[in-house]
């Protein structure tokens, strides 16, 4: 990572000053834009790298934007949109597939109001108040356990529409 001569692209003085920050904790060590990266979004409000904050960390870093987008589109666990408080995942996989896993997806579609954005080829949608993020994943690993589904990073095997509409009712409550 190298000095940077262009001019900052324009961001909240707030912002700039933490990931100054985050740019100095990291200076110097291996695999420091991962860190960087991943401490931002950790540090956003809504787990997110917006476009703005991706073009000031290339600008303190001197690294090129274009490496630093394919490096955020290469991770899944990074995100480019504002994310939800809490995060359902249902695997479309082979597996998981033909055990019914886009009626899974279509079911919580339906119950979070986000049909319109899956119609649309979108692979994720985040409700209205920001209080879920639902997405799909290629595999979780656990094929022999489809469909999965991952609700706040906790993985349920064998799920069924009944058992997916608890869970979600469950982290629903008190939401209008
Ligand atoms: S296909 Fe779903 S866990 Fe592998």
């Amino acid at each position: 990572m190298g000095a940077n001569t262009a001019i900052a692209p324009e961001l909240a003085a707030a912002d700039k000053t933490k990931i100054d920050a985050i740019v100095k904790k990291f200076k110097d060590r291996q695999g420091s834009l991962l860190g960087i990266l991943e401490e931002t979004q950790k540090q956003n409000k809504h787990s997110y790298l917006a476009e703005d904050v991706l073009s000031y960390i290339s600008f303190k870093t001197g690294v090129p934007l274009t490496r630093i987008y394919s490096v955020v589109t290469f991770y899944s666990f990074f995100n480019l949109k504002p994310q939800g408080k809490h995060n359902i995942i249902v695997c479309r996989g082979t597996a998981c597939h033909t055990k019914g896993s886009k009626s899974l997806l279509d079911d919580v579609a339906v119950l979070m109001g986000g049909e319109k954005e899956l119609e649309g080829g979108e692979p994720s949608f985040t409700t209205a108040d920001n209080e879920f993020t639902v997405r799909t994943v290629a595999c979780f690993g656990q094929c022999a356990l489809a469909p999965v589904v991952a609700i706040d990073g906790v993985i349920y095997s064998n799920v069924t529409s009944l058992q997916l509409r608890k869970l979600v009712s469950k982290i629903s409550k008190g939401r209008n």
